[in-house]
């Protein structure tokens, strides 16, 4: 499973990166806001910067929700570097858009996915990740763990090609189930990831090996 960190903060992208387990980066318009990045030419340029940092996709949302100015915006961001992936919400025009992308050579990410169904047509549509949002689902009181499971069975069914993303992770324990539910990929934040670390009787295992080596 690749992990990919979910966010615009170039702090946190080049701590993940130096861990050397990291495989890409995903952003959203509000990660964007959050790190102030304002205007077109500044957005532009912030993704070829995290191009720069991370040798891995890196997904670039489009604003737009019709379908050639969609393409039209995907078109730019995908000029930016090789390793962008334009990131399209699940709405009719984004599926539109996505199979114009797939026949012109241009990745994909299909994001705001909550159902199956909605992961078939994206994998139909040629979308190269499908980004169901675990996290929210839970937060509706349903299960997002096994959205994932019941996507990777259809996909692994049908010979679909088209690679589950598990976005809006909240914890060390959703990567966990994520990665037996069989996502190729988990989104992160960093704290979700070096949450992974954690354990006590590793602490408590090291604190004793280096007190004994003491009187080595
Ligand atoms: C990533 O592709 C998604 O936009 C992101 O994981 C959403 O996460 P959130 O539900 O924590 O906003």
């Amino acid at each position: 499973m690749k992990f990919f960190i979910d966010t615009a903060n170039l702090a946190q992208i080049k701590e993940a990166n130096d861990l050397g387990v990291l495989d890409g980066v995903t952003t959203n318009p509000s990660l964007m806001a959050k790190e102030g990045i304002k205007g077109e030419a500044n957005i532009l340029k912030h993704y070829e910067t995290i191009c720069e940092l991370v040798d891995g996709p890196i997904s670039a949302e489009v604003l737009s929700t019709e379908f050639n100015a969609i393409v039209e915006e995907g078109k730019k961001l995908a000029a930016i570097h090789p390793n962008i992936v334009v990131k399209v919400p699940m709405i009719k025009d984004g599926i539109k858009a996505l199979k114009w992308f797939t026949d012109n050579g241009i990745k994909t990410n299909c994001t705001l996915v909550f159902s199956a169904g909605q992961a078939i047509l994206a994998a139909k549509a040629g979308a190269t990740f499908v980004s169901p949002f675990i996290g929210r689902i839970d937060d509706s009181n349903w299960d997002g763990v096994e959205l994932i499971a019941q996507i990777a069975q259809i996909y692994s069914i049908q010979g679909f090609k088209t690679e589950i993303l598990a976005a809006s992770i909240r914890s060390p324990l959703h990567i966990i189930k994520c990665a037996e539910a069989g996502a190729d990929i988990c989104t992160c934040p960093l704290d979700s990831i070096l949450g992974l670390l954690k354990h006590p009787l590793t602490d408590i295992g090291l604190a004793k090996f280096l007190e004994d080596a003491k009187k080595m």
